[in-house]
């Protein structure tokens, strides 16, 4: 046999080997982020979550996360609340119509919220600070991402995770907030951004503590 076959034969062998690793290793990363996950978060239901929901979104700041793991984009948000919409458990936030989240929560038809313990709040009020549709934030950001079972993003420092399916998005009209405050929020909101105000309406498909350590 020539030196030359050898070589083939080698080439043929390393190219084989290599896009079997590539196909292999996305499968294995995504096995290992849904282990991690399950080790470090406990399902419970919408009814056991224990925050007062003022304290939880009004004193300490929601983390939005939209898209899926790799591609996923967070914001801050403070706006929102539960409740019970179509019989079941779900969620509304309050978005400019400027955040990149938004556009990926309305690609994918899914997002998460996160709440992080006291020490990540410089952290998590970060993503609030710049848009990810004009800047490398997602990289920047020392949290750790983690996938949901189903793929989605969330981060392993968090405490209590909501994943929500995406109902409805309901861009508001400046004619229907009664109060001078709300309506010149909403006009002012205008300003910088394509549209009035969207607000996006999930139902609640799966909730996580993080396990007791
Ligand atoms: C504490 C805090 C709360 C915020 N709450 C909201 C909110 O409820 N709704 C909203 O549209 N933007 C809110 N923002 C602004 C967004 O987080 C911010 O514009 C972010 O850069 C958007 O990122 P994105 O374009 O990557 O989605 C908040 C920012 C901070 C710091």
């Amino acid at each position: 046999m020539c030196g030359c076959e050898n070589k083939s034969r080698f080439w043929g062998f390393l190219m084989t080997g290599l896009l079997a690793v590539s196909l292999f290793l996305p499968a294995v990363r995504a096995e290992g982020a849904t282990a991690a996950f399950e080790e470090l978060f406990e399902e419970i239901g919408a009814d056991e979550i224990t925050d007062n929901v003022f304290n939880l979104v009004g004193k300490t700041i929601t983390v939005i996360t939209a898209g899926r793991i790799g591609e996923h984009n967070s914001m801050a948000a403070s706006w929102g609340g539960f409740g019970i919409l179509f019989d079941k458990p779900a969620t509304w936030c309050f978005l400019s119509a400027s955040r990149f989240t938004l556009e990926k929560m309305q690609a994918e038809g899914s997002y998460t919220f996160s709440w992080f313990p006291d020490e990540y709040k410089e952290d998590v009020l970060f993503f609030g600070g710049k848009s990810g549709r004009d800047s490398d934030k997602m990289k920047e950001s020392k949290l750790t991402p983690v996938a949901t079972p189903s793929g989605l993003a969330t981060y392993a420092e968090a405490r209590l995770v909501i994943e929500c399916r995406l109902v409805e998005v309901t861009t508001v009209a400046p004619d229907d907030f009664r109060t001078e405050e709300s309506r010149k929020f909403i006009e002012d909101g205008r300003k910088t951004a394509p549209d009035y105000h969207k607000i996006a309406l999930g139902e609640i498909a799966k909730v996580w503590r993080k396990k007791p350590r």
